[in-house]
């Protein structure tokens, strides 16, 4: 599958917000040796650097567009290309950071024991997933996935992400010996603008994997998006300002090494 990321950008500013709420609850002063998982075009892994400016940061992602955007943006950083499901770092890590990547991957008990594991004493993973499954957003996506001519061929992406309730990553890491746990969720109210504008969120995210699935297809294609933006319409109607209010949930997570 493939990640563009000028549609990713496209709500830049919405996307970055919780990345900083994340960034702002991981309590290392200076660590020396900082990954950024999933860096996508390397707007966040931006703000890891500012943060801490002495730091070696690398950011690892497995999409050569979204590599070579990040590359341009902050040339000093050190880039991977990498499948994170797998991935550790080879060396003990002072901050493993990823925002919006881990509900793409599965396994989270061994992957996040793995990634915990691989911290220095007093090392912290950082970690920020939506969490939005029950929304129309993703049952409507579903719902015509299932229900066109384009149902054989989304067939296979029925159950595409992975991510637990909060209590779930709690125990786990818990159970691995965590020096400090924080864990909490935050609902942002997106006021989105223009036509059609859940449709464009999720063209930069949630929708790829189908897109994708049905680009050889382009009439398919065609279709299924414009079921999909009708239905979405309808569940989050435009208010009389021209504004569109979309409810999305995000899960936080910080653990700390003992
Ligand atoms: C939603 S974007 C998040 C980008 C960035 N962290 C941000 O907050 O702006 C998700 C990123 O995860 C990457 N990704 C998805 N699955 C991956 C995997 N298995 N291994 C490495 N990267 C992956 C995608 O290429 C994409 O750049």
């Amino acid at each position: 599958m493939s990640w563009d990321p000028q549609q990713y950008l496209k709500f830049a500013d919405l996307r970055l917000r919780p990345a900083l709420d994340l960034l702002a609850r991981i309590p290392a002063q200076s660590p020396g040796c900082v990954f950024d998982l999933g860096c996508g075009a390397g707007n966040v892994t931006r703000q890891l650097a500012a943060r801490w400016p002495h730091a070696s940061i690398t950011g690892l992602d497995s999409s050569p567009d979204m590599l070579a955007e990040a590359k341009r943006q902050l040339p000093s950083a050190r880039w991977l290309q990498a499948d994170l499901s797998t991935w550790r770092p080879s060396q003990p890590a002072d901050v493993i950071y990823s925002n919006a990547l881990f509900h793409w991957i599965k396994g989270h008990r061994q992957v996040f024991t793995g990634l915990f594991e691989s911290l220095s004493a007093g090392g912290a993973l950082a970690i920020q997933m939506p969490r939005n499954q029950q929304e129309p957003s993703h049952t409507i996506t579903n719902q015509v996935a299932q229900s066109g001519p384009w149902r054989e061929r989304l067939a296979p992406l029925s159950d595409l992400f992975e991510i637990w309730p909060p209590d779930f990553y709690h125990e786990l890491f818990r159970s691995l010996g965590a020096a400090h746990i924080d864990i909490w969720e935050s609902i942002y109210q997106q006021a989105l603008v223009g036509d059609d504008p859940v449709l464009e969120w999720i063209k930069g995210t949630a929708l790829r994997p189908y897109l994708a699935a049905l680009a050889e297809a382009p009439e398919l294609q065609a279709g299924f998006l414009k079921e999909v933006g009708l239905r979405l319409r309808e569940a989050y109607p435009k208010g009389r300002d021209g504004v569109t209010l979309l409810p999305f949930r995000r899960l936080f997570m910080v653990a700390v090494r003992a």
